[in-house]
């Protein structure tokens, strides 16, 4: 062995653990902000669904919310509202490794409750975009329909693979669903971060067509999925310098994702708590 492989084998033992340490930090930290957007779903929509008092979905600022008379739109909107409590859950389960080793059945009873409650709140939250008309402009439904393509698509894509037993291709896909799914989290977290950061909302506009929303809106699941691509890129590469380059950038991203998850406990789901 010569005296130039050594540093270079350390090297990239330690740009490794530096790039599982990233994705470790950015999913405690998603953990943190799904676990309070499952607690304000719970706790504002539940409770009120719970106890029969439909109009006061509406006690916050909602597109369309309850509509008196309009029973179909109005469960469609308690299913989608409570199902997304259920999908979050699923999804954070799903990617805890200990958990996928130690309860292999319960790994996959979850993952069809995700794929396939994945499914329904896309179908119908498409639904309600276009058959019930809840979207504030058009280049915001265009994203929102966009997102629920994909996550029909990669649902699809995950569940095949792992009826093919293809697990590495199944691990792939599941994560690309996690980010899409995971997207309308990611579009909470992206607007009140930006906020956050600029300390006022800069290109914004009420009805989500300013600058700063249409990168948001589309960027909401289409930079999470570049990142998770560079990700595997990184997994797959010997180059240290592309694995602590691509760590650099997780980290970035797990400091913005915290501010907005800051920015949206305290400015979009506390005051309504
Ligand atoms: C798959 C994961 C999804 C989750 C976790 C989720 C979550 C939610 C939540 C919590 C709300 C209540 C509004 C609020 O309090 O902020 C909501 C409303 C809504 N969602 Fe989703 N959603 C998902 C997917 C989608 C998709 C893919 C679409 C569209 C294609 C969509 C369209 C809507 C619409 C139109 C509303 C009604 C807004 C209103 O009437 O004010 N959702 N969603």
């Amino acid at each position: 062995m010569s005296s130039n492989e050594i540093p270079a084998r350390e090297a990239g033992v330690d740009a490794r653990s530096v790039l599982r340490w990233a994705a470790s930090t950015w999913f405690a930290v998603a953990v943190a902000g799904q676990a309070a957007f499952i607690y304000f779903i719970l706790a504002f929509y539940g409770t009120r669904t719970a106890s029969g008092r439909f109009a006061a979905w509406n006690d916050k600022p909602l597109i369309t919310g309850y509509v008196q008379g309009d029973h179909t739109g109005n469960a469609m909107f308690a299913a989608h509202v409570l199902l997304a409590a259920v999908v979050t859950l699923a999804g954070l389960a799903q990617l805890v490794p200990p958990l996928r080793r130690a309860a292999p059945g319960l790994h996959r009873w979850t993952g069809r409750t995700f794929l396939v409650v994945a499914c329904f709140l896309a179908l119908g939250g498409a639904w309600m975009a276009i058959a019930r008309g809840s979207y504030l402009s058009v280049i915001s439904a265009v994203a929102i329909l966009l997102d629920a393509a994909l996550i029909l698509t990669f649902a699809v894509l995950a569940w095949r693979a792992a009826l093919a037993r293809r697990f590495d291709q199944h691990r792939r896909w599941a994560m690309r669903t996690f980010m899409v799914v995971s997207g309308v989290w990611f579009l909470r977290v992206g607007l009140m971060g930006w906020i956050v950061v600029n300390g006022r909302p800069i290109g914004m506009t009420k009805r989500m067509d300013g600058p700063a929303d249409i990168v948001l809106t589309f960027g909401s699941y289409l930079i999470p999925l570049a990142i998770l691509e560079l990700y595997f890129a990184a997994e797959r590469s010997s180059r240290p310098a592309l694995k602590l380059a691509v760590s650099t950038l997780i980290f970035a991203s797990t400091a913005y994702v915290a501010a907005g998850i800051y920015g949206a406990i305290v400015m979009m789901w506390g005051p309504y708590l």
